[in-house]
């Protein structure tokens, strides 16, 4: 399974390169990060990482989507053109794929968004979890009607589980098969500590003392 991280934070990007393959942004955290042009960031972004950088377009409209998409990709040939679960943002998807640009459907609510989706060969689609979780809704069960119907029709198209919320969320994606998820810094480290392992790390330091 792939793990990106989700964040526009360059420190945070080095901080934990070792265990990522890649990076996902969005306006929120690009608008967050970008001290100047956002392009400067993308490109620093793509520099410092091996795998896929997504970077969602502005416009929702068909001919401005596919020239936001265009441009980004030409930034580096990291990038992956994020575009929104519409019909116009599948329709640009669909054109860049045949152009041999990455793309990556985000915003995806339902297992329809995600069939269509990869009908139109997307490289991922993006289901948000924690944003179904907080509408009420079973964001879990989300990704394991798509794991079915990619497995079942044999898509290629990659499940990136998105929006999540806890490392219970990161374990079930992986049991659930997907091909990716991206997650924040803290949730990152979250995944890498437990108290028990703190704990036993000075438990040995306290006996190493007393044995001197
Ligand atoms: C995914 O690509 C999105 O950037 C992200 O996972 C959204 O998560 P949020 O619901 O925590 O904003």
């Amino acid at each position: 399974m792939k793990i990106f991280l989700d964040t526009a934070n360059v420190e945070d990007i080095s901080l934990y390169n070792d265990f990522i393959d890649g990076v996902t942004t969005n306006p929120t955290l690009l608008s967050q990060y970008a001290h100047s042009e956002h392009t400067f960031l993308i490109k620093r972004i793509c520099e410092l990482v091996t795998g896929h950088v997504s970077v969602e377009v502005i416009s929702s409209d068909f001919d401005e989507m596919i020239r936001e998409g265009r441009e980004l990709a030409a930034l580096d040939s990291k990038v992956c053109v994020k575009l929104p679960c519409t019909l116009d943002g599948m329709k640009v998807c669909k054109r860049l794929s045949i152009d041999g640009i990455a793309t990556n459907l985000t915003l995806c609510f339902s297992p329809t968004q995600a069939l269509m989706a990869a009908k139109c060969g997307a490289t991922y689609v993006s289901p948000f979890i924690g944003r179904l979780d907080d509408a009420g809704h079973d964001g879990l069960a989300l990704i394991e009607d798509i794991s079915e119907i990619y497995n079942v029709n044999e898509y290629e198209t990659i499940i990136l589980a998105a929006s999540i919320r806890s490392v219970t969320h990161v374990v079930r994606a992986a049991m659930d098969g997907v091909g990716a998820v991206t997650i924040s810094p803290k949730i990152l480290k979250q995944c890498l500590e437990h108290p028990l392992t703190d704990k036993g790390l000075e438990i040995f330091a306290n006996d190493w003392e007393k044995g001197k």
